[in-house]
């Protein structure tokens, strides 16, 4: 099994290319149920969850050719011929649940198992199951799966959803798009991954309006077709690498970054002493003095601040000047990385959902272990100002949604290398 080691203390200068959004191909990549046409789509991130994704797309017929070193998805879909998402690989991927509406509105058959726990929490997907029964399916739990039909096509309705669920907004909205008549969605989620979901279904012909906002707009039509989309930059991606010259010194330039994306964690780097500023390509971060300012944060739904972000930006905090405060109001359960950021020297207070730090100068290399795929980035980027070595386990939660943080990372000047811990 893989490890990272990090030896701590070297500035970082230099610049990162952000990759395609990984959160928002996963949503992208089920639209192509809705066609029969093929759906292309570029700037894909090369990540574990896209090749998961892409074997269950294969396990329900459609067919993915990963070109250009897989930068580019090709999926047709001009037969679904299994309406089973299996257990064994939405156990792996979470988003698994994402071919739920595409399937019932092309098809009017899904079956979908649950996806179950996960490190950060019970994470249910009652939403989901509540806005697609809305929408007219039939819907029952058995043996572990969702068993779901309509009679017909799905009926457009008004749906308001009690929380902006991203991923209940993203099922309710594709299932939306071949539904018959008009489907209001209420408290929607305004992630900019549910807008890219919804330019790319616009590109396949449907109506939808209202992206971005709270009140989605969507007209069914009979029919979608094929089209070409480029998946928008990782806004997560971005975030955790401006803040790794907020950590460990330096300045990155952070190419093909869009600054509106990450404007919360903007405004926390500029209260913390860190500089954000356009550049030509994207943005550059540098650290204006020696140690950051303390923060109080709040995670919340965009464009509030991400909890995608909450773990790497703890990692900051731990040697900031003075006591931070970090309330994760997303998921229960997300402060995994506490305990291990405490094995490198941070010194940290978690009660229920908020974790009170209060900034040490230095932190100190530690063998530690990773949770949860943010949780992972948070110890390597912590790794890079400690003291000594810092070795990072379980990387393969890495794996899932960062590409090559060695070569980024090392490119700007770490000392990173990934090894095998042989195990
Ligand atoms: C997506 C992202 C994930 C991010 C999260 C919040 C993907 C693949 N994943 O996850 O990286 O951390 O948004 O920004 O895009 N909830 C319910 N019932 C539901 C659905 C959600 O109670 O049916 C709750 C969740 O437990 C959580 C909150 O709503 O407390 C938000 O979850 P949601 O926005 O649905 O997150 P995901 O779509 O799973």
């Amino acid at each position: 099994m893989d490890s990272i080691a990090i030896r701590g203390g070297k500035e970082l200068n230099g610049r990162i290319a952000v990759s395609g959004a990984k959160n928002a191909c996963l949503a992208l990549m089920p639209a192509a149920l809705l066609t029969e046409e093929p759906l292309t789509l570029t700037n894909a991130p090369r990540l574990a969850d896209i090749r998961t994704m892409t074997e269950l797309l294969g396990s329900l017929g459609a067919e993915v050719a990963p070109l250009s070193q897989g930068r580019v998805l090709a999926i047709g879909a001009a037969r679904v011929s299994n309406h089973t998402a299996h257990y064994d690989i939405v156990r792996k991927m979470r988003a698994s649940i994402l071919v739920l509406g595409p399937l019932l509105a092309r098809d009017g058959l899904a079956n979908v198992s649950l996806p179950g726990g996960c490190a950060i929490g019970a994470r249910p997907v009652d939403l989901h199951l509540q806005g697609l029964e809305a929408l007219g399916a039939e819907l029952e739990l058995r043996d572990g799966y969702v068993h779901a039909k309509s009679q017909g096509r799905l009926r457009g309705a008004k749906i308001d959803l009690p929380v902006p669920s991203v991923g209940a907004t993203e099922n309710i909205l594709t299932a939306a798009t071949l539904a018959r008549g008009a489907t209001v969605l209420n408290n929607a989620a305004r992630e900019p991954e549910i807008v890219d979901l919804a330019r790319c279904l616009r590109a396949m012909g449907a109506q939808i309006e209202g992206e971005g906002t709270s009140r989605i707009e969507i007209q069914g039509v009979e029919t979608l077709h094929g089209a070409t989309h480029r998946v928008i930059a990782d806004r997560i991606e971005l975030g955790t690498y401006m803040l790794a010259p907020a950590i460990a010194g330096g300045e990155v330039e952070l190419v093909g970054g869009d600054r509106a994306s990450v404007a919360s964690l903007v405004e926390q780097l500029e209260k913390a002493d860190v500089d954000v500023d356009d550049t030509e390509d994207g943005i550059k971060v540098r650290r204006r003095n020696g140690r950051v300012g303390a923060l109080n944060v709040v995670t919340e739904p965009y464009p509030g601040f991400p909890t995608d972000l909450q773990a790497q930006l703890m990692a900051m905090l731990c040697t900031a000047q003075g006591q931070s405060v970090l309330e994760e109001r997303i998921f229960e359960n997300r402060f995994m990385h506490a305990p291990e950021l405490m094995r490198m020297g941070a010194r940290i207070d978690v009660h229920g959902g908020t974790a009170k730090i209060q900034g040490v100068e230095r932190l100190r290399g530690a063998p530690v272990m990773a949770t949860d795929l943010r949780a992972s980035v948070s110890l390597i980027l912590a790794g890079l100002a400690a003291e000594g070595e810092t070795l990072v386990s379980r990387v393969y939660h890495l794996d899932r949604g960062y590409e090559s943080v060695e070569e980024k990372l090392g490119a700007c000047g770490a000392d990173i290398e990934r090894v095998n811990a042989g195990g």
